[in-house]
């Protein structure tokens, strides 16, 4: 009898360990791309608009200082694919780059794929709906030719071009609505929230340091409420377990 009991009570720790494991893998974690630093530290001199990450950041300074750029090294994007991209919407860009590159705090929503270029990716981040809002109406009078940016361009001159196929249009011809914006862009890598900024349940591309970094509370709060799968694996570990004392008791 007595070891049906330590049995039970040995997969019921699996059980816990394994969930608390998995808890704290999503939290002050950096994916693993093509530039983020193995794990986060602070960064002092992190650039400008990624200066908001200094405290705690998946970026290093030449990241940071990468992202502001052209044509950067980090992607060989180039924002400028139909004429220039206004300086009221590239800043945009700039910071979803910065949040993308620097934060700690994405783990809830990191997938693996293994493409080419990277191991992990970013899916279903929830960006707060004013954060998604302004971005869509400072871009709305720049112009592009495609509405996820992740695909079908023309790279023969080392950096993207629209293919002869895609039309320049106004942002708003191929994103009607900010949604359309922020969650086709990128493949998806943010599904727009119906939370506003302060309400601890949305993303912030956008925040003031000096109040600490609002997206931590959100990342625990996803890690500690989002993880369905997670807790079903343990409720089922748990229910194998008690099937197992059950079945060796009789
Ligand atoms: C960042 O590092 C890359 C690769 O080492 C280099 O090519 C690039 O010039 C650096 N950028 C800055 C701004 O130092
Ligand atoms: C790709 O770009 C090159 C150089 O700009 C051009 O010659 C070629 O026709 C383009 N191909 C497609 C499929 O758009």
């Amino acid at each position: 009898m007595a070891w049906r009991l330590t049995l039970f009570v040995l997969l019921g720790l699996v059980a816990a360990v394994g969930g608390a494991r998995a808890k704290s893998d999503m939290l002050n974690v950096c994916m693993d791309a093509k530039h983020h630093k193995p794990k986060p530290s602070p960064e002092d001199k992190l650039h400008d608009q990624c200066s908001p990450w200094r405290k705690n950041s998946c970026c290093s300074v030449n990241t940071s200082l990468e992202a502001h750029k052209d044509i950067s090294y980090l992607y060989r994007f180039n924002w400028d694919h139909c004429g220039k991209m206004e300086p009221a919407c590239k800043r945009h860009f700039i910071q979803d780059t910065c949040l993308y590159e620097c934060s700690p705090n994405l783990g809830p929503w990191i997938q693996e794929v293994n493409q080419k270029w990277r191991r992990e990716r970013i899916l279903n981040v929830p960006l707060c709906k004013e954060d998604c809002q302004i971005w869509w109406e400072d871009c709305r009078t720049s112009y592009t030719c495609k509405s996820n940016w992740h695909k079908g361009w023309n790279w023969t001159s080392g950096y993207n071009q629209c293919p002869v196929s895609a039309a320049c249009h106004r942002f708003d011809f191929y994103f009607p609505t900010p949604a359309a914006l922020c969650n086709e862009i990128w493949s998806h890598s943010f599904e727009v929230s119906s939370y506003s900024r302060g309400s601890g349940r949305c993303i912030q591309m956008w925040f003031d340091p000096a109040q600490g970094n609002p997206n931590e509370a959100v990342a625990r709060y996803y890690a500690e409420n989002g993880d369905i799968l997670l807790s079903r694996f343990q409720g089922s570990t748990l229910g194998v377990s008690l099937l197992l004392y059950f079945i060796l008791s009789f």
